[in-house]
Order: C-alpha cells, then structure tokens, then sequence
C-alpha cells in the first residue's frame, strides 16, 4: 500500500493508502477530522467540502492518488490561533445552523465566494451557494450570514 504524503490544518500527514481510496473516509476514519461530512458520497450535496491546494474539493469523489503533496483545509483549521474566520463569526451572529449538518460545506464555500468576490449580491451569493444542499432550509440566514461577513 503506498505512502502518501500531504498537510492537513497545517499538520504534516503521512499516511497508507491505496491510491484509489476516497479523502473523505481517510480524513473521517483515519484522522479522525469530522467536519467535512458525509452526505451523498457522490460530489453532488457539498456536505464534505474542503479546501485543497486553495481550492473547493468534495473528498468523497477525490482519490488518495490526488492528494500526493496537497495542502488541505477543513473547517478544523479555518480559525487561526484560536480566532474565528469573519465567515464563522457571521454564521453564529446570525444564527444560521439548525442541525448543524450541511454547515461546515456552506462556510468553506461561503469563504471561497469571499475571496473571488468581496461584496456578492444575492445572485452571486444564490449562484456560488448553489451546489451546496441544506436540508433543513437555511438558505435565508446563509445568504445574511455572507453579507454580514462582507459588511
Ligand atoms: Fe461529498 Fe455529498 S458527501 S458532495
């Protein structure tokens, strides 16, 4: 089984796994990181979201193969010295999570929407938010939290 090599929140990870293993159930089950969740397993509900290389990635449909010297960020480490991302910070003051489940995909890919765009309208926000499912309809309070971050 081979040895692949990467960072996770800043943490050097060498870990054994076959190159087709999916990220998701090595960061999960391996390492015990549990933010990004399990939804659909398929890259279509956003549940597992993370940053790879500065980039939205669903692990559950990216094999270990791709993750060879990759830099990788979770919700885990979105804080920095134990300070909340402005985005996190949003997502409490408007009280966005009902269960909880979805959350960790949303503000990943709210803090990438950020990034390319530091001051979204709705469309924007409906647009970059799109691919990321909320069961429990939270979609009102995520599009207050973004422009609360923006403010
Ligand atoms: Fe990965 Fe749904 S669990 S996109």
């Amino acid at each position: 089984m081979p040895q692949i090599t990467f960072n996770v929140n800043n943490n050097p990870v060498s870990i054994d796994a076959e190159n087709d293993d999916e990220l998701l159930y090595l960061l999960r089950d391996r390492l015990g990181i549990t933010g990004p969740k399990y939804g659909c397993g398929v890259g279509v509900c956003g549940a597992c979201t993370i940053f790879k290389d500065g980039e939205l990635v669903r692990p559950c449909i990216v094999p270990m193969e791709e993750v060879e010297g990759a830099s990788l960020t979770t919700i885990e480490g979105l804080a920095v010295d134990d300070i909340l991302h402005p985005v996190q910070e949003a997502w409490i003051n408007e009280d966005v999570a009902q269960c909880g489940f979805c959350q960790a995909g949303q503000i990943l890919t709210a803090v990438k929407l950020l990034e390319s765009n530091p001051n979204p309208n709705d469309r924007d926000i409906d647009e970059a938010m799109s691919d990321n499912i909320c069961r429990c309809g939270t979609y009102h309070r995520i599009r207050k939290a973004i422009k609360h971050a923006a403010a």
